[in-house]
């Protein structure tokens, strides 16, 4: 993937704002991320640099964040839950004094945070680890607090971002936790997730030089190790579904880079861009693996841009945020065409909205060259009720969300700059809020 920039981490190069250049850095930031873990003929998850020690009976996985990273973390539930059907609790850390009493040694809990300095979660992290709980961190700071609390897990290595907003980090994250799900699919057939009648457990792989090594005193399980599943928990060849993924994510550069590079998306952002600039709410919706999306493309119009906006399932706004649609309210909606239930339900959402007023700007991997007769009729739909429709390639349903996102970033950056506002450094916003 070619970016036309420095890969000097502090210059602002060419680029007005460090937001815009981290925005364009993210196919060169998520092929950095997964180096080194995917094999380079996308054939294999070699993993090497993870060591993430698993509780021999896993109950369920416990991500704790803020923010971006919170909402990076449902993505993470999403595919975890759909490639593993291991239990995934997403808890905002600064909610987890109150929830953490569920929570026990039989339970992974992974805090993720681009600075690895952020208060809330690494108070909950020592939380968990006070009370002997399996930790780890998907961290972009080398050496953060909450890294070196943690003691194992994944560094992003998506290199510094200096915008408040996370973009790149969002990006990375994102990719992480696509390599932490093979990290777990890997490992599935020693993984007794309770209630299963699972093989035993062995030590993971040797602690990872990139991680502080793990405190001596660590549990450490070592049962007997049962012959491999060869099939995933959805039926499929285990290696096939583990490559599957793998060349999705190495393909994904070049798709983000044709995103970012498309001059059809860059019109229609202009068109959004004059139509929003002096709205005062917007609503984000989506269904699924949209859903956690919708709510980061609602986070940076609020926090980059200062409209207010929202983010819902796009199922839950009949049940009483439809009162505020009318023709001075636009609704973005994230249309995901890889889950074909999904899709029928949420153009039927759109269909809600359009009949009230609401003015509709589509975000959609529904490509016009997708086969599916059933995908094609929707997308005429889409088409036909949306003020404004901007496509991204269709990736795997894990990838997708790091495609939809980019246009939501461009949005909020541009209406940002338009409003006088230095996206940089938003009023009242610190890069790492280090107090709780
Ligand atoms: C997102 O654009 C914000 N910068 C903010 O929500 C951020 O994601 C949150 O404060 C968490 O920061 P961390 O990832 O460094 O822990």
């Amino acid at each position: 993937v070619k970016i036309p920039f420095s890969l000097d981490e502090l210059e602002l190069g060419n680029y007005p704002h460090y937001m815009l250049k981290e925005i364009y850095e993210q196919p060169v930031a998520v092929q950095r991320t997964y180096s080194g873990r995917i094999g380079p003929t996308h054939k294999s998850a070699n993993l090497l640099d993870i060591k993430i020690t698993l509780p021999p009976q896993l109950n369920s996985i416990v991500f704790l964040a803020c923010g971006t990273s919170y909402y990076a973390s449902q993505i993470g539930k999403y595919i975890i839950e759909r490639e593993t059907h291991i239990p995934v609790r997403c808890e905002y850390a600064s909610e987890f004094l109150t929830s953490a009493r569920l929570f026990n040694r039989q339970d992974l809990v992974i805090a993720i945070s681009q600075s690895g300095e952020t208060a809330d979660t690494r108070e909950a992290l020592l939380i968990a680890k006070r009370k002997g709980i399996e930790v780890a961190g998907l961290v972009n700071v080398v050496g953060s607090q909450i890294a070196r609390i943690a003691g194992q897990g994944m560094y992003l290595h998506c290199g510094a971002e200096i915008g408040v907003a996370s973009t790149k980090a969002f990006a990375c994250q994102v990719a992480a936790l696509i390599i932490f799900m093979l990290y777990l699919k890997k490992h599935l057939s020693s993984i007794r997730v309770s209630g299963d009648i699972t093989p035993a457990h062995t030590p993971l792989l040797e602690p990872s030089p990139s991680f502080p090594s793990p405190q001596p005193n660590q549990p450490s399980s070592s049962r007997l190790f049962d012959p491999p599943v060869t099939k995933d928990v959805n039926g499929q060849p285990l290696e096939e579904s583990i490559v599957r993924v793998c060349s999705a994510l190495r393909d994904l550069p070049v798709l983000m880079q044709h995103v970012l590079s498309n001059t059809t998306t860059m019109s229609t952002i202009d068109e959004i861009v004059a139509f929003m600039k002096d709205r005062k709410s917007a609503i984000f919706l989506g269904r699924g693996i949209g859903y956690p999306v919708a709510l980061e493309g609602a986070l940076k119009m609020k926090e980059i841009s200062y409209i207010h906006a929202e983010g819902y399932p796009a199922g839950e706004v009949k049940h009483g945020p439809i009162a505020l649609i009318d023709e001075d309210m636009p609704v973005f909606f994230i249309v995901s065409a890889s889950d074909s239930v999904v899709l029928t339900k949420i153009v039927n959402n759109m269909e809600e909205i359009s009949t009230r007023g609401g003015k509709i700007i589509t975000v959609t991997d529904c490509e016009p060259t997708n086969s599916d007769e059933k995908v094609q009729a929707q997308l005429k739909r889409v088409r036909s009720i949306s003020a404004y429709t901007i496509s991204v390639p269709c990736s795997d349903l894990c990838c997708s969300p790091i495609l939809f996102t980019i246009p939501l970033q461009l949005i909020a950056y541009r209406i940002a700059v338009e409003k006088g506002i230095n996206p940089d450094r938003p009023r009242n916003l610190a890069k790492s809020v280090t107090v709780e």
